[in-house]
């Protein structure tokens, strides 16, 4: 495949497919790595996922890139709010800020279009050299309609609430309101084509569509239009989904039994995104994602003591089967128990879908999960609520938001800022490890064949390192990828990265060829100095200071 065809398909959306079994990896990508570098403002590619055996890469500019998020808060997205906002951003050395755009300030009339918000969030998002992604505040925001314009809440018996079991109306929009979905496809697909036109830079690099779409209350809506449909046989393209085809046309209740009320609500909710989804895309593909409001991964209990309708784990395949124009189902983390974390990461990252993180906790003690997330080949992580507009979502973040608050998250950033695009590569490759320090675990084994990476927290820099007593917090994370035979990148903090042998029979001993501290510039690693002595007898030492290292190895 030569240069241009690889532009062409990396252009056309009918040959995404390709994109799964052609490699990207190599000299292909590096070949639209440096064409994206040389080409002008309006040959830049759009945006978008690809899938390699089952790994994932969102690529910007043609290549790779890692979202090093931010999420404002809610009504942060006013121009008059902005200034409160840049400093966060810029202080986190985030190169992403997700902001809402709110359907009541974008329309406020029905059908004329306000585009000063999107038009100033863009250029100021150009000003501070961070790339956009837009979260659509629709039809659905936390399981309400509370964003939809003052027309619409003006008549609710055009654009109705669900109906719950008991027959009174809930605060959540029903998902067979006609013309609310009509309305919201309308106004979408004039965000999106708005983009298109005004956005030729690709600062916007995503869209979440909706925003924590569901119910809070009620499993489903039990309106005379949603009882038709769930008395009605199950779809067949679900049921051919499911692996549940081939028997007579049966309903929700005869197919799914206890579960049927959930995934029929899980089904409603999706479909109608898909349809605002699939407008949106048809004029500018952007990648989109839809967020989910969790259940608890290791002991779930059932609706209406979680959200019912939105992506949760047990729904997944439910939302793919309905909303093939979303691609990916992306985890809000707000859960305070570090085994419930990452079993959501697990849930999440999946052969169909990409692992993003759109929104999790902001104190401090969750920053090391940016690096579990890469550990389970993220695209993305973001913080909720990172701005000085004064508001904390305590408990569920830091009672204030200050630099010191903020710090743990900025120093992700810093270490990693520099070379993010070789760390999203290197996942894509499925050559990199990450874990976060976990309590009473002081240390990890990260295997890479013939090599294994020993990670250990709560030692000091200098001495042996038999019995590590894990930090008093359990605050360390680390890195390794593998960039040759017996050449590693190696990052992290508050720990020590000690590389043995795999093979303890083989009488061999490690020992380092060389050990360079560096970052990279412009795709190539340019180190600063060499780590010996003290500073490689005991391990690599990874304290509070952003530091990067490439390792070669050898045997004696
Ligand atoms: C999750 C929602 O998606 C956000 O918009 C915000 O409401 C946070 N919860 C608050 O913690």
């Amino acid at each position: 495949m030569n240069g241009s065809s690889v532009k062409r398909l990396l252009r056309s959306a009918p040959c995404f497919a390709l994109l799964l079994t052609y490699s990207l990896a190599g000299a292909q990508l590096a070949q639209a790595q440096t064409r994206a570098k040389t080409a002008n403002t309006n040959d830049r590619p759009v945006p978008r996922i690809v899938q390699e055996s089952g790994r994932y890469a969102l690529l910007v500019d043609g290549s790779p890139y890692l979202i090093l998020g931010a999420q404002v808060n809610n009504s942060s997205a006013w121009p008059a709010m902005l200034p409160k906002v840049w400093p966060a951003i810029e202080y986190l050395h985030a190169n992403t800020a997700e902001v809402p755009i709110y359907w009541e300030q974008f329309e406020p009339e029905q059908g004329r279009f306000d585009y000063s918000v999107v038009d100033t969030l863009l250029a100021q998002a150009r000003d501070h050299h961070v790339h956009l992604v837009l979260l659509w505040f629709g039809t659905w925001k936390n399981g309400s309609a509370h964003y939809i314009p003052e027309w619409m809440k003006r008549s609710p018996e055009r654009y109705p609430r669900m109906t719950g079991a008991n027959g009174r109306t809930l605060d959540s929009p029903s998902p067979y309101a006609v013309e609310a979905l009509q309305a919201d496809v309308h106004a979408f697909t004039a965000l999106m084509r708005h983009l298109k036109t005004a956005d030729q830079q690709r600062t916007v690099i995503m869209v979440q569509v909706e925003n924590e779409p569901g119910t809070w209350g009620s499993v489903r809506d039990y309106s005379p239009a949603a009882q038709k449909v769930f008395e009605a046989p199950v779809p067949r393209e679900l049921l051919a989904a499911l692996h549940k085809d081939g028997g007579a046309p049966a309903n929700w209740q005869a197919v799914f039994g206890e579960d049927a009320e959930e995934f029929f609500h899980a089904w409603s909710v999706a479909r109608y995104i898909e349809q605002v989804a699939a407008a949106g895309k048809a004029v500018y593909p952007l990648p989109l994602y839809v967020n989910a409001a969790l259940r608890n991964p290791l002991h779930p209990s059932r609706p209406p003591s979680y959200e019912s309708g939105g992506p949760t784990d047990n729904v997944v395949p439910i939302w793919k089967a309905a909303a093939p124009s979303i691609d990916l189902l992306a985890p809000d983390i707000y859960l305070d128990d570090s085994a419930q974390y990452l079993k959501v990461l697990e849930l999440y990252q999946r052969p169909d879908n990409a692992l993003f993180v759109p929104e999790t906790r902001n104190d401090p003690a969750y920053s090391k999960y940016f690096f579990a997330a890469l550990g389970h080949q993220a695209i993305g992580f973001s913080p909720f609520g990172m701005d000085y507009t004064g508001y904390s979502n305590s408990p569920l973040g830091a009672a204030k938001i200050t630099e010191e608050s903020l710090a743990p998250f900025a120093l992700n950033y810093k270490l990693l800022g520099p070379m993010e695009r070789e760390i999203a590569r290197l996942n894509f490759e499925g050559k990199l490890q990450a874990v976060a320090e976990e309590k009473g675990q002081p240390s990890q084994a990260l295997e890479f064949g013939a090599w294994t990476a020993n990670v250990s927290y709560g030692l000091r820099q200098f001495g042996p390192g038999e019995n590590p007593p894990g930090n008093p917090e359990p605050i360390g994370r680390a890195l390794v990828a593998k960039l040759a035979d017996n050449q590693f990148l190696v990052a992290g903090f508050f720990c020590r990265v000690e590389f043995r042998v795999s093979d303890a029979t083989s009488g061999k001993q490690r020992q380092f060829l060389r050990v360079e501290e560096g970052t990279y510039e412009n795709g190539t690693f340019q180190p600063i100095r060499i780590w010996n002595g003290d500073q490689t007898d005991w391990g690599l030492n990874f304290t509070s200071v952003p530091q990067a290292l490439r390792v070669s190895l050898a045997t004696y």
